[in-house]
């Protein structure tokens, strides 16, 4: 199994909660190591961008709304597996679907607010990584 790169969003419903700590404790309890942090307040146009793919959605404006409520860490995270593990860490993106355990069980408050975001296939890790980082940052 390859090495892989993931990109995490420590969402603003667990940032404001104060479960900084707890989140990235699981993440690294994973395997997953981390190899750049940073904590931001999303502008519109970030969220926006970001959440592109999803912009017909009926949900899209309200996502918008509360991914730039309040400050978010965004990491990029490194392991064997690491886009599929970290899928599997965060559970179901509705929290009362979540299997027991996982972030998204553990601190999710519903499906919008589901406390943490993990890229879904190798090209949109490197995307999302790309968002927000610049490889020269990715140290860790
Ligand atoms: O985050 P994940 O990949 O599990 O789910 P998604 O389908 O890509 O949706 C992105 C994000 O939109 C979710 O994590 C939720 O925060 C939000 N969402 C929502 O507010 N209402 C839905 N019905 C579905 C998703
Ligand atoms: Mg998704």
């Amino acid at each position: 199994m390859a090495i892989e790169r993931t990109f995490s969003i420590i969402k603003p419903d667990a940032v404001e909660r104060n479960l900084i700590g707890d989140i990235l404790k699981m993440i690294t309890e994973a395997g997953l190591k981390i190899k750049g942090m940073r904590m931001i307040h999303m502008s519109k146009e970030q969220a926006e961008g970001f959440y592109a793919v999803h912009k017909e959605r009926p949900f899209f404006g309200e996502l918008v709304e509360y991914m730039t409520s309040g400050p978010v860490v965004v990491s990029c995270l490194e392991g064997e597996n690491a886009i599929e593990n970290y899928r599997k860490l965060m559970g179901a993106t509705n929290p009362e679907q979540a299997e027991e355990g996982t972030i998204r069980a553990r601190f999710g408050q519903n499906i919008q607010n589901n406390s943490c975001h993990g890229s879904d296939a190798p090209d949109t890790a490197r995307n999302e990584v790309a968002f927000f980082f610049n490889e020269d940052e990715l140290v860790g």
